[in-house]
């Protein structure tokens, strides 16, 4: 979500299937050749840093030591594209100098969009669309209106890396598939454990690239 450029970029897409002590991250339809691959996005913007457990068949399993957030408050919607929309359009106004210090921040990635499916009558499903804060800003994020910090605890992720643009019809998919290759393994197990513990998210979707890059998301 940076600037325009005609750069070729490759980007990728993570989901993350979360739960508070576990997350899972799987690879999409380029996957299994991306799992276990640094996303090329990072190389130009600051992105959180993390460690490799394991690179399993379709999946990896990562461990963040530390990350900061400034997100949003949830948004209500039926559809995860129009809720980062609205939820990124919020936090890039916050790092253009729209926050309590007049402050501008770099661009980072990935946004990330923490998603809670709704079993209520109007299908409207919860997201927390959050921006990763920079290094140099974490031990004093400006606060602003309507955002809140988010710092998290070290916490493994299991993550599936897919290229494209993010669709609601494949979102959905691209989550069953993560939870299909982890199936049966320990992650699983530590997944479900952390989902029982209630924790609210059932699993997250990171994107690296700008909705106008069209070239090697
Ligand atoms: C995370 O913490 C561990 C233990 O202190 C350390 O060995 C590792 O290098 C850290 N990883 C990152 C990405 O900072």
């Amino acid at each position: 979500m940076a600037a325009i450029t005609c750069i070729s970029k490759l980007s990728l897409l993570l989901i993350l299937l979360s739960v508070s002590s576990l997350c899972v991250v799987r690879s999409g339809s380029l996957t299994l050749k991306n799992a276990g691959s640094i996303p090329p996005t990072c190389k130009r913007i600051e992105c959180p840093s993390y460690d490799v457990i394991q690179v399993g068949n379709g999946y990896e399993i990562r461990r963040y030591n530390s990350t900061v957030w400034i997100s949003n408050s949830p948004i209500q919607d039926i559809s995860l594209v129009e809720a980062t929309r609205t939820g990124f359009l919020r936090l890039f106004n916050y790092i253009q100098g729209k926050n309590d210090y007049s402050q501008k921040i770099e661009m980072t990635a990935p946004v990330l969009s923490e998603v809670s499916p709704s079993d209520g009558p109007f299908c409207e499903s919860s997201f927390v669309v959050s921006f990763f804060v920079p290094k140099v800003n974490q031990a004093n994020p400006p606060p602003a209106k309507g955002l809140h910090v988010q710092r998290w605890k070290p916490v493994n992720v299991a993550v599936r890396q897919f290229g494209g643009f993010v669709s609601d019809a494949s979102v959905g998919e691209e989550a069953a598939a993560l939870k299909a290759s982890i199936a049966g393994t320990k992650w699983a197990a530590a997944i479900e454990k952390s989902h029982r513990a209630g924790h609210a998210s059932v699993y997250s979707v990171a994107q690296y690239n700008a909705p106008f890059e069209y070239d090697n998301r």
